[in-house]
């Protein structure tokens, strides 16, 4: 099958309830474990890069890899999509590299760091949002700011700042002024594995983050028609982190998002689930075991295989508790072409 657009995706999870993880990618093991995992429950997925991911495999890396899994995978539904481009030029760059999504998020200046203001969060989407359904591709915005710092990009909040979450009002008022398919909300969840500082005051011991759910009900409650998106939405599985320490690592005790606030976002218009930390960490847990156990080892296959097999257990989990299990084949696969038109009908 061809990459579909992402739009299709989503409209299909809103008809069935449910929710789609979207997977970061940087190199051939991770498109591969995605795609093993999708195969193995039928689902479709949404494949994503970040800017980083695009430099460390100089694009064209990338684009035939993905060639290569709509090759090897006819019966998935896959979107690929550019995670957060920071300014229209990136988006567009993707779109002519053949991403069928683009994330133009405007929260945050060109440097990806400092919090944009709205009116120039309104400018940047709805200039990508013209360039991207002029080709049928799906944009998704993002309204308030994400708290953390991955790879350079980020405002740096602490993970527990509550000040830039976003605000319903201004998100009806968004997306009527951009038009966007999907809008990424900030509701307290951060990029990376260090996703609260809060502390039980009685036993100080650490405490998940506190996410303002509140928010994307009442956002769900005004727009049932538009795809929310949850950024940050690791769970950073404890016995990753173990295993990680156990063979050599060093992090620090931490909490993720418990899947169960994720399955009540899905309940409430969540349809794009942002999932890179636990693979990242399913990896380097199996990489370390490896060479911890096999200290001769050296041959780089014996331990991206285990990593690939580790971050696809993940997938499925996820794909799984997501809903998305089974989906693969509820539809045809539009092309960016039918999506165009179906953008200029409307
Ligand atoms: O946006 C956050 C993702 O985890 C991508 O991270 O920019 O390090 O590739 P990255
Ligand atoms: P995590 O760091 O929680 O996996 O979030 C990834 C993400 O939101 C990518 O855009
Ligand atoms: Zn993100």
């Amino acid at each position: 099958m061809p990459l579909v657009p992402m739009r299709q995706i989503l409209d299909e999870a809103a008809k069935g309830g449910y929710g789609v993880p979207a997977f970061n990618v940087n190199n051939m093991e991770q498109i591969q474990a995605i795609l093993a995992g999708a195969e193995e429950v039928s689902s479709p997925v949404i494949v994503q890069a970040s800017r980083g991911a695009l430099q460390y495999s100089q694009l064209n890396y990338l684009r035939h890899l993905m060639l290569a899994a709509t090759e090897l995978h006819p019966d998935i539904p896959i979107a690929m999509h550019l995670d957060h481009g920071n300014s229209p030029e990136t988006c567009k760059q993707a779109i002519e590299l053949g991403f069928t999504s683009v994330m133009m998020d405007g929260s945050l200046k060109e440097d990806g760091k400092t919090i944009a203001d709205y009116d120039y969060n309104v400018r940047v989407t709805r200039e990508v949002v013209e360039m991207a359904h002029e080709r049928g591709v799906t944009v998704e915005g993002e309204l308030g700011a994400l708290g953390g710092i991955e790879d350079g990009h980020g405002a740096g909040l602490s993970a527990d700042d509550t000040t830039h979450l976003t605000d319903p009002d201004e998100a009806e008022q968004f997306v009527a002024d951009t038009g966007v398919d999907a809008l990424a909300v900030a509701i307290g969840t951060s990029h990376g594995a260090y996703k609260s500082m809060r502390k039980d005051p009685k036993t100080g011991e650490m405490l998940p983050p506190a996410l303002a759910m509140e928010r994307i009900h009442e956002i769900y409650r005004r727009m049932p028609k538009v795809h929310l998106v949850m950024h940050g939405s690791s769970s950073v599985p404890k016995e990753l982190v173990d295993e990680i320490n156990a063979y050599g690592g060093n992090m620090e005790h931490t909490y993720g998002v418990p899947v169960q606030q994720i399955q009540e976002g899905i309940e409430h218009g969540v349809r794009k689930v942002n999932v890179d930390t636990d693979n990242r960490l399913a990896m380097t847990a199996a990489i370390r075991r490896v060479l911890h156990e096999k200290p001769a080892e050296f041959d780089p296959r014996k331990y991206l295989g285990p990593a690939r097999d580790a971050m696809k257990k993940v997938v499925v989990d996820r794909l799984t508790s997501f809903g998305a299990k089974g989906h693969a084949k509820d539809y045809a696969p539009m092309t960016l072409e039918d999506m165009k038109a179906r953008y200029t009908r409307s």
